[in-house]
C-alpha cells in the first residue's frame, strides 16, 4: 500500500491549475470506439483509471499514445469485442465500453464490474435500457453476452437517474436506427461532456444537461479534437482542502455552475468564496461553523463524491453538523479513520446518517484510506491535525488525482511522499 506523510497545522496560501475530469475522460474514452479512426483528447488527466480504459482500448485492438497531456486514440484497428478478465477489474467504467462496442460492432462480452467499498452497485438499469434498444443480454457467471442485429431507438424511463445507466445508453445509440428519448437522465457535468465531445464528432444530441435527452441515429462518427474539462470534484476537494486547513487559494479552471452546492455549503460553513470567469478564490480565517444538514442528491444536488471531504472539515467545525448519503449504501468508511484522529462522529446506518460533533482539534495518527474519495478526506484531515499523519491507500487516490501531493505542495502543504502519482 503506498503512503504519504503530512505534517498539518499550516494554512493554505497559493494557486493551482486544476487538472482535467476524471468522470469525463473515462465514458469519452469508451467513446473513442465509435470512430473508426483517430481521436485526440487534449488535458486528459493521467491518472490510474485512464491508464486502465487505456489498456482495455489497447486490448480490444485500438492504438493508444501521449502527446504531453493530449491522448491520442486510434480505433481503425479494433478487432475484439471482449472486455473481461483482471484488465476489465480494475476499474468500474470498464462496464462503459458495453455500450460503445454495441454502438459500433453490435456485439460485446463484458464482465460484471463487480461492487466496491461504497457499495454494491449493480447494474441492472444498465441493462434494462440496453434490452429495450433490442439487445440481447446473456448472464453467465460474471460475463455478460450481449448481441443485437440492428440498434434501434426506443423509449426509455430511467427509475433513477443513474449517471452510468445514461452514459451506456448514450453511446450505444449514437450510431442506432431511429430516435432514442432518454427520461430521468442523468444531468451530471460528466454526461454534458460526454455529449458534446460526441456532438463534436457528429452525434445528434439534443437536451444535453437536461433529464430529458434525444439521440437521432446518425451513419458514422468523425475524427474530433476535444478538451475534457476541468474536474469539479477534484476543485471541490481543494476548495475543503483550504477550508479545513485555513489560509487562502485561488483555483484555475472551475466552473461555478457545476459545484454550486459545494460552495453553498463552504460559505454556510464561514468560508469567502468568489468567482472571476473560472477562477475561484477561497478564503477561511476563522474556525469553520457547523452546518445543520448536507444530503447527497444526484446533480444539481449536492454531490456525494464530495461527502467524505466534507465529513472531515465539518469535524473540527464549531457545533454539530449532519450528513445524510442518499446516493450509496456504504460511503461512510472513512469516519472511523477520522475517529482514529480525535473526531466525534455517529454514524446511524438505518438512516444513512453521519452525525459530526465538532471538535477542537484533529491529532495526527496513522490511517488507512478504503475508498477514493474516502482517501482523500484523510489527507485533508492531515492538514488540518497538528503533528504528524500517514495515510496510506494512496493507490485510491491516484485512480482520480494526477498528483495531489505537488498540488498540496505547492500551496505550502508540509507533505513527504513515498507514492503518490502514477509514473509521468
Ligand atoms: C458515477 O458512478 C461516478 N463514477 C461516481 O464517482 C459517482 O459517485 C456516481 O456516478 C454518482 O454521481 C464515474 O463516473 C466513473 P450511478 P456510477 O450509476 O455511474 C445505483 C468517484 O468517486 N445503481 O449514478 O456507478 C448505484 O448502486 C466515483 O469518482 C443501481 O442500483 O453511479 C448507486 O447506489 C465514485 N443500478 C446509485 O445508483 C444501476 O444499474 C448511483 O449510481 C446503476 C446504479
Amino acid at each position: 500500500m503506498s503512503s504519504i506523510n503530512i505534517i498539518g497545522g499550516k494554512p493554505l496560501l497559493g494557486e493551482i491549475e486544476i487538472q482535467g475530469s476524471k468522470n469525463a475522460a473515462l465514458p469519452i474514452l469508451a467513446g473513442t470506439i465509435l470512430h473508426q479512426g483517430v481521436t485526440r483528447l487534449e488535458g486528459c488527466p493521467k491518472i490510474s483509471d485512464v491508464l486502465h480504459m487505456s489498456e482495455i482500448l489497447e486490448e480490444l485492438g485500438c492504438v493508444v499514445t501521449w502527446e504531453k497531456k493530449t491522448l491520442i486514440v486510434d480505433a481503425t484497428t479494433l478487432s475484439k469485442h471482449a472486455v473481461v478478465g483482471e484488465v476489465a477489474k480494475k476499474t468500474r467504467a470498464s462496464v462503459l465500453f458495453l455500450g460503445a462496442l454495441l454502438g459500433r460492432e453490435k456485439t460485446a462480452v463484458v464482465s460484471y464490474p463487480g461492487g466496491c467499498s461504497i457499495g454494491e452497485r449493480p447494474i441492472d438499469l444498465h441493462l434494462a435500457a440496453l434490452r429495450k434498444l433490442g439487445v440481447s443480454i446473456k448472464e453467465d457467471l460474471d460475463l455478460l453476452y450481449c448481441n443485437v442485429a440492428q440498434m434501434t431507438g426506443s423509449k426509455i424511463h430511467f427509475s433513477f437517474p443513474s449517471v452510468g445507466a445514461t452514459e451506456n445508453i448514450i453511446l450505444a445509440s449514437v450510431l442506432a436506427e431511429g430516435e432514442t428519448n432518454l427520461y430521468n437522465a442523468a444531468r451530471e457535468p460528466e454526461i454534458v461532456a460526454l455529449c458534446e465531445f460526441l456532438v463534436a464528432a457528429g452525434a445528434n444530441i439534443s437536451g444535453i444537461g437536461t433529464s430529458h435527452l434525444k439521440i437521432e441515429g446518425v451513419q458514422e462518427l468523425k475524427e474530433v479534437t476535444y478538451k475534457i474539462p476541468a474536474d469539479r470534484i477534484v476543485a471541490g476537494t481543494y476548495l475543503t482542502a483550504v477550508a479545513g486547513a485555513g489560509g487562502s487559494a485561488v483555483l484555475h479552471g472551475v466552473r461555478e455552475k457545476e459545484i454550486r452546492m459545494v460552495v453553498k455549503m463552504l460559505r454556510k460553513a464561514g468560508c469567502s468564496v468568489d468567482f472571476s470567469g473560472e477562477h475561484c478564490l477561497i478564503r477561511r480565517e476563522k474556525r469553520l461553523k457547523s452546518v445543520s444538514k448536507i444530503e447527497t442528491k444526484p446533480f444539481p444536488g449536492f454531490p456525494t463524491d464530495m461527502q467524505s471531504q466534507f465529513m472531515a472539515i465539518l469535524s473540527t467545525a464549531m457545533g454539530e453538523s449532519k450528513i445524510v448519503e442518499n446516493i450509496f449504501e456504504a460511503r461512510f468508511l472513512v469516519a472511523d479513520e477520522l475517529v482514529k484522529m480525535g473526531a466525534n462522529i455517529e454514524i446511524r446506518q438505518d438512516t444513512s446518517t453521519a452525525i459530526i460533533y465538532g471538535v477542537k482539534q484533529l491529532h495526527g495518527t496513522p490511517v488507512v484510506g478504503k475508498d477514493l474519495r474516502g482517501a482523500a478526506a484523510l489527507v485533508i484531515a492531515g492538514l488540518m491535525a497538528d503533528g504528524v499523519t500517514t495515510v496510506s491507500g494512496m493507490e485510491y487516490v491516484m485512480r482520480g488525482y494526477e498528483d495531489i501531493c505537488s498540488d498540496l505542495i505547492s500551496l505550502g502543504a508540509n507533505v513527504t511522499e513515498s507514492v503518490c502519482r502514477i509514473a509521468k
